[in-house]
């Protein structure tokens, strides 16, 4: 899979997309990040991407042209599937659309910033817009880290143990069953017997009843 990432601040995803599993995903070819400056795309000397509003209002507005400029390029090179906003109108990201998102190949991120985007680039040019959570954050880039981050772990190959992106929180809408390790046994907090059983049966039953009643618990919503 392959994520382009169009953004104001190209540095905020250097340290990000450097460190264990997205770097060796990177490292394996399971997934390509290309960060892209929309600086890069203004045709003015200031190298400056935003304007005022039409009609008046505080903030600043990011222009259509460098977005558009830039979108038109990489669309020249490849199809991609989804063209995203990360924006806090848009859906709310869950398992679900990681797990869509994950099947495709290209993807670009769009990080809006200041007052937000151009109306007409979320009218003609994206395809999806999607949100993180509500509450507004200073720009898109967290949010766009966030989804690639659940999109590439997603990828099969990328995590060693291929059966553990299955069994995460929120796959079949269950939160995960409790975990344990060494020692069994520690300052007298002792683990669940069933664990030291050894029957494989015994322990599925035990985890499924688990992830149940937490779920139950913690987000009834989800089970519903
Ligand atoms: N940009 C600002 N706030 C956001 C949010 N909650 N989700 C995605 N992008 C955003």
């Amino acid at each position: 899979m392959r994520i382009d990432i169009i953004t104001l601040f190209p540095e905020f995803f250097e340290s990000y997309f450097e460190y264990s599993i997205l770097k060796r995903a990177q490292k394996n070819g399971k997934a390509e990040l290309k960060i892209h400056n929309l600086r890069d795309y203004s045709t003015n000397k200031q190298k400056s991407v935003d304007d005022y509003q039409f009609g008046g209002g505080a903030g600043m507005v990011i222009c259509i042209q460098p977005i558009d400029d830039c979108i038109s390029k990489l669309k020249a090179e490849r199809h991609y599937d989804e063209i995203i906003y990360l924006s806090p109108d848009g859906e709310t990201l869950n398992q679900q659309i990681c797990n869509t998102l994950s099947t495709h190949s290209n993807l670009i991120l769009l990080c809006g910033h200041y007052k937000g985007i151009d109306q007409r680039v979320r009218e003609h040019i994206i395809t999806k817009e999607i949100s993180i959570g509500d509450y507004v954050l200073t720009g898109g880039e967290m949010a766009a880290a966030i989804l690639s981050d659940t999109v590439i772990r997603l990828i099969p190959g990328v995590i060693s143990d291929e059966t553990s992106a299955l069994t995460d929180s929120f796959q079949d809408n269950l939160l995960a069953p409790p975990i344990y390790t060494r020692p069994s046994n520690y300052k007298g907090w002792k683990i669940p017997n069933v664990l030291l059983s050894g029957n494989e049966k015994l322990i599925t039953e035990w985890r499924e009843q688990e992830a149940i009643k937490r779920t139950k618990e913690r987000r009834p919503n989800l089970s519903e």
